[in-house]
């Protein structure tokens, strides 16, 4: 296997104030303290909690990312955040795509490409969000939809650009239901989307790329996951939320 990078992330969604961010965080340093892990370990607080955890993450293992991004810098657009700003306050990774975006908020594969590339034009990591919904699977299409959204997504990037990119696999049918996708359904589907990658990229380039699984991840079924040879990190929604099950989770991915 090539050597990818290990990525544990919670993404907090529409959960905690900036004091609740702060609390989260110094528990979570208590801990994480004294582990060694070759992973990376991300929080995704929502943005009015961005700079109190990057504060509170400092001198920890623990990373800061936001949950979407605009693709403008600046200008007459109401209520958006830039990557410059986020860049400012110190972040290191930002989420693209999440399925909650695509449903809630008019996220397309199209806007996703936008995003990715002013991620891009600048230093944050991306984190693309891609996943079939339930009515899909069963149709038997999942392939089709991965590869869709995965060539929509990565379209405009330059290739030697697709070394910074991360993917998240994350069926819809599996997040926040409690019905994680059993090991062998995730290790297919990312194999899909690396696939795909392939096809873009080059094969090397799909080989080197980090593929996170997400979808009701909880410390019982990280280690399995994290087992596959396809899965190189989770994503974690409901389960990051308190400090002593994320960092289960943390600790069972070795
Ligand atoms: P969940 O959410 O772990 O609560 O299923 C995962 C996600 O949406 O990133």
């Amino acid at each position: 296997m090539a050597n990818r990078t290990t990525i544990i992330a919670g993404n907090w969604k529409l959960n905690k104030t900036a004091a609740e961010t702060r609390r989260t965080i110094l528990e979570l340093r208590n801990k994480l303290a004294g582990l060694s892990t070759g992973a990376e370990v991300v929080v995704f607080p929502p943005f009015v909690s961005l700079e109190t955890a990057v504060d509170a993450a400092r001198e920890t293992i623990l990373q800061v990312g936001a949950q979407n991004v605009f693709w403008e810098k600046s200008g007459a657009y109401t209520g958006e955040v830039s990557t410059t700003m986020l860049e400012a306050l110190g972040l290191e990774f930002v989420l693209l795509g999440h399925s909650e975006r695509r449903a809630l908020f008019g996220e397309t594969d199209a806007t996703v490409a936008r995003r990715l590339e002013a991620v891009l034009g600048g230093r944050l990591t991306p984190v693309v969000c891609v996943g079939e919904g339930l009515e899909e699977r069963e149709a038997g299409r999942t392939g089709e939809v991965l590869a869709r959204q995965v060539e929509g997504a990565l379209k405009d990037v330059a290739p030697d650009h697709i070394g910074r990119v991360v993917l998240a696999y994350e069926p819809v049918w599996a997040i926040g239901t409690g019905k994680s996708a059993s090991p062998t359904i995730a290790n297919d589907a990312h194999t899909l989307i690396r696939s795909s990658i392939a096809a873009m990229f080059g094969r090397s380039a799909a080989d080197e790329t980090s593929v996170l699984y997400g979808g009701s991840v909880k410390p019982e079924n990280t280690a399995s996951l994290m087992r596959e040879s396809e899965v190189d990190g989770v994503l974690v929604g409901g389960a990051s939320l308190d400090a002593a099950s994320f960092a289960e989770i943390v600790r069972a991915a070795g």
